[in-house]
Parts: C-alpha cells; sequence; structure tokens
C-alpha cells in the first residue's frame, strides 16, 4: 500500500493522480491539516512533521510513503534512517523533469520554506533562473476560494509575485507545491504575459506519480482500494 503525505488538498490532488495512475494500486492518504501550512514552518519543524507522517502511515500499513509535499521533501535528506529509507521525497524529480523539457533557464514557484531551503536550486543548478515564494497562495486553495478559474484575490497576488520574472528569461516554471496545479492555468496564463514569451508548466503532482513509478520498477497493484487517515 502506498502512502500519501501533504499538508492538506494537495494530497487529495495527488491521490486522484494516482487513483488515475493506478486504478488497481492501494493508497492510504494522510493530509496533516492540524500542522498545515507547511510552507511556513522552520526546518526543525517539518522535521518533526514528515517524521510523525510517515510514522504515522507505516503504523497503519503503507509500505512506502510518497511525499508529495514538496516542503515536506525538502527535509527529506535530515530524517532519521528508519523514516529516510521508508519515503520518497520528490524534488529531485520534478528538477530532472524540467531539465529534460526544456534547454533554457528554469523558474520555481514553492512555499517559504521550499524556496528558502534552494532544494530546487540545487538540484537545477545553474540553469535555475529563479525561486519564487507564493505560501499564500495555499491558504488560497484550500480555502476553496481559488479553483481552475482563480478569484480576483488569487490573480492579484499571481500577479505582483510573478511580476518577479520580468526580465528573467525563463522558458519553464515549477510548480513546486501540490496545491499550485490547481491554478496551473492561471499562474502560467500570468507568467507568460508578464515574461512575454511561452512557458512550460511543470506540475509536481505529476513529477510523483512518474517517480512513484520509476522507485517501484513498475505500477503498483492492490485492490484499488483509495482510503484517507
Ligand atoms: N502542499 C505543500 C507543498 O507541496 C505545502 C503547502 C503548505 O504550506 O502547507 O509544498
Amino acid at each position: 500500500m502506498i502512502g500519501i503525505f501533504d499538508s492538506g488538498s494537495g494530497g487529495e490532488f495527488t491521490q486522484e493522480a494516482l487513483k488515475r495512475a493506478f486504478p488497481s494500486a492501494d493508497t492510504l492518504l494522510y493530509s496533516d491539516r492540524k500542522n498545515a501550512p507547511f510552507g511556513t514552518k522552520t526546518e526543525k519543524e517539518l522535521i518533526k512533521i514528515t517524521k510523525d507522517g510517515i510514522t504515522r502511515l507505516t503504523d497503519r500499513g503503507a509500505d512506502v510513503v510518497l511525499l508529495a509535499c514538496c516542503t515536506a521533501s525538502t527535509v527529506h535528506h535530515l530524517l532519521p534512517d528508519a523514516e529516510r529509507e521508508r519515503s520518497i521525497p520528490i524534488i529531485g524529480a520534478v528538477a530532472k523533469e524540467a531539465l529534460s523539457l526544456t534547454e533554457g533557464r528554469i523558474a520555481v514557484l514553492a512555499t517559504e520554506a521550499t524556496v528558502r531551503s534552494h532544494a530546487f536550486k540545487k538540484a537545477l543548478g545553474d540553469r535555475c533562473a529563479i525561486e519564487i515564494a507564493a505560501s499564500e497562495l495555499v491558504g488560497m486553495v484550500e480555502r476553496g476560494e481559488a479553483d481552475g478559474s482563480a478569484t480576483a484575490e488569487a490573480e492579484y497576488f499571481l500577479r505582483l509575485r510573478l511580476s518577479a520574472l520580468e526580465g528573467v528569461g525563463c522558458d519553464a516554471l515549477i510548480l513546486g507545491c501540490t496545491h499550485f496545479p490547481r491554478l496551473g492555468g492561471t499562474i502560467i496564463g500570468i507568467a507568460e504575459e508578464i515574461s512575454k514569451r511561452k512557458i512550460i508548466a511543470v506540475s509536481s503532482t505529476d513529477c510523483a506519480v512518474k517517480e512513484l513509478l520509476q522507485r517501484l520498477g513498475g505500477a503498483p497493484v492492490g485492490e484499488g482500494r483509495h482510503r484517507t487517515i
């Protein structure tokens, strides 16, 4: 059984994506809303939250835990051996996918904690154009105020943050938080308008599905049971 760890709705989007990709897999989702948002937590807090999340899922039968949450994935290398070995972080996979999609430079939109860790920058090297923090979007998606057709508030906020792309010259934008693909169309539309060029969207959720497939060496098979704790 595949455990999925996230701070909220992003985990539900990931479980939906796994269900579509592997209909006969068994998944167990833990969206730790009690500790959300993760994106404004310290590194020490994130290590504890992520360690506890992995334990909770494995105690309930998960064989492996997908750290769908990019913010939690940034502390994977700092976890104790037992939790590190039982979990799959996704930052490296997202960066690899972005590097394979363009030969140009890549921008990152993520939570404050992810940007602070520079995990994407380390994985992208000199192809990283800029890392932009946008933790406020998490709450907007979580409250259901911003769906595929973003609210005026979300659009205003995105225009403000993505103005950092002006003159930067990037060809791809990593949606480096499980909550962001929900607003992918709006985010990319505004990014293209500001940067005046075509931008490729790289969804961390899609990369999570691919990474799982690769790490397991094939599609997970079970009884098609998808549960939440
Ligand atoms: N969805 C998480 C991520 O992928 C973090 C959201 C939060 O701040 O709780 O980074």
